[in-house]
């Protein structure tokens, strides 16, 4: 295994959409090396995606001190591992609480581009909206640029409401809002997962 991705304080025995073992938890500090590898592994497009950047593979350090800094109530990042992988990353997902509004915080995610499309995503969101909804906030607010079909898409379905603002898609999850919110297969899965990780919020 990787330095800086130990499996260890994590929700273990979880399992993919295809029966693939997974491990989520926190980011450590101890994992700033494997968070840059992550990065450089991304393809340009999921790059972009994410971090609205055409800035090459290498993360600055502002945004690993932004992405590492765990803060329960204002700011946390947890990742998916695959433990039998060489490099076990998979995935990871963020939320920033609004300084203005703190019923409100920015969600964002990404995944490596191999392992898209096996439920990572939604299982990342689905431990984000109970830790946010512990930390008291009531919705999450994703972004997406126009041209990001896929996320505008995976948001829609998982029961976001979008909006243009003249330059990027925003979505709104209503943390209270009944699920399933859609008959989407993303939409079943999250209310499946919201259930299974209910011992993590409030
Ligand atoms: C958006 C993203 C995080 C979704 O993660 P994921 O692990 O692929 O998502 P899941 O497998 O849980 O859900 C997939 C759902 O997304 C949507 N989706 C994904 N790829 C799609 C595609 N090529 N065409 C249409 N819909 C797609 C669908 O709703 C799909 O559900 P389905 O597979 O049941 O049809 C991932 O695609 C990604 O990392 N993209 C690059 C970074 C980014 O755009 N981040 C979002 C902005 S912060």
């Amino acid at each position: 295994m990787v330095a800086g991705f130990p499996v260890s304080g994590s929700l273990e025995g979880l399992r993919l959409r295809d029966g693939t073992p997974v491990v989520a938890r926190a980011l450590v500090p101890g994992d700033r090396a494997a968070l840059a590898e992550a990065y450089r592994m991304l393809s340009p497009e999921a790059r972009y995606n994410r971090f609205w950047t055409h800035g090459g593979d290498m993360i600055g350090e502002r945004m690993l001190d932004r992405v590492l800094r765990q803060d329960p109530a204002r700011h946390i990042t947890w990742v998916v591992l695959d433990p039998a992988r060489e490099f076990p990353g998979v995935g990871a997902a963020s939320w920033w609480r609004s300084g203005a509004d703190q019923t409100e915080a920015e969600f964002s995610s990404v995944v490596l581009d191999g392992d898209q499309r096996r439920g990572v995503g939604t299982m990342l969101l689905a431990i984000l909206w109970q830790l946010a909804r512990r930390a008291g906030i009531r919705w999450l607010v994703g972004y997406s640029l126009g041209g990001n079909r896929r996320a505008a898409d995976w948001m829609r379905d998982t029961g976001a409401e979008g909006e243009w603002d003249g330059y990027k898609l925003v979505f709104r999850w209503d943390l209270e809002a009944p699920q399933p919110a859609n008959d989407s297969r993303a939409a079943v899965e999250l209310a499946a997962r919201l259930a299974e990780f209910k011992v993590l919020g409030p």
